[in-house]
């Protein structure tokens, strides 16, 4: 048998842009998937046969990376589906990690490019930050050029982003959680038809990206008031974008009083926001207050965990 974990993520800047080659920083966080895998006589997954419907992510890493023997399959996830904080790359990369760790391939750049793969497979369309972010851990830069701290480059339709280990500071961060499943496919598509059909949307893009790696500096420099305004401009634009909703709205304005700067993360539509302050009861309460759920939560600094 294998146990596989992989941790949740949290993307702090350019979701969506990142999409369009622009650059955009995530962390892992401390929320985990595990899986179990182990031989058996039927594919299966929590007991039940595995099904197109309900277990895509988990069927589509199969049918990408397995010949042999069927497979028992169990999970347990802490991260809430459809919240913004990756539970698909969450999922996708615990089971890439324990089938290749079964093919004896296993290394942080395959699970990386393999569980890649999967989600464009199963998404139609994505970018690797959420399952490069979640198979490394700690943070990661997404960025059109190699710079230092170079971890792999992932190629598609004519798109390449270099994926970097950025180094994070510990940061004090809050999710709320609307309760409103985001549908990220549907999500990136409705920006797509904004981006193709109107400059102003490929503009706002494009300032999405210099907001990005202006929050570069500022990490590096803890300077948290200014990540916090970046953070804040960032949700502006990801508003203009179309991908906010009500209850993102209240959640972040509740939340405003006591943070840095809070914006959403994912991509919208219903998912999550995410706060970063000094003050994480006072934000989750705040959050709570607006009708969300909230997680206090920290960075992990482990991405994916094989245990043979
Ligand atoms: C989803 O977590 C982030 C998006 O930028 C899509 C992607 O990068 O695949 C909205």
């Amino acid at each position: 048998m294998v146990l596989a974990s992989a941790p949740a993520k949290v993307i702090l800047f350019g979701e969506h842009a990142v999409v369009y080659g622009e650059p955009a920083i995530a962390v892992a966080i401390n929320l985990r998937t595990t899986v179990a895998i182990a031989k058996g006589k039927n594919f299966t997954v929590n007991g039940r046969p595995i099904e197109d419907k309900f277990h895509r992510y988990i069927k589509n890493s199969i049918d990408l990376l397995w010949r042999g023997d069927p497979l028992e399959i169990m999970t347990y996830s802490a991260v809430p589906s459809s919240s913004g904080m990756g539970s698909s790359a969450s999922i996708t990369v615990a089971t890439v990690s324990a089938l290749l760790h079964l093919n004896n391939a296993l290394s942080e750049e395959n699970v990386a490019k393999k569980s890649f793969e999967v989600e464009y497979i199963t998404q139609g369309s994505a970018s690797p930050t959420d399952t490069s972010t979640v198979t490394h851990g700690s943070g990661v830069l997404v960025s059109r050029k190699m710079n230092e701290n170079f971890l792999w480059k992932i190629e598609k339709n004519g798109v390449k982003w270099y994926l970097h280990h950025l180094n994070i500071p510990s940061l004090k961060l809050v999710i709320g959680f609307s309760g409103i499943k985001g549908n990220t496919a549907m999500m990136v598509a409705k920006v797509r038809r904004f981006y193709r059909w109107n400059s102003f949307a490929r503009d706002v893009i494009k300032e999405i990206g210099k907001i990005t790696l202006s929050a570069v500096d500022a990490l590096n420099n803890e300077d948290y008031e200014t990540i916090g305004d970046l953070m804040n401009r960032n949700n502006r634009l990801l508003t203009i974008l179309g991908v906010s909703h009500p209850k993102l709205r209240a959640m972040i304005q509740n939340a405003s009083k006591y943070s840095y700067g809070v914006k959403i993360t994912g991509a919208g539509g219903g998912g999550s926001i995410v706060a970063l302050t000094d003050e994480q009861e006072e934000v989750a309460k705040a959050i709570e207050d607006a009708g969300g759920v909230a997680y206090i939560v920290e960075i992990s600094r482990k991405g994916f965990i094989v245990e043979g």
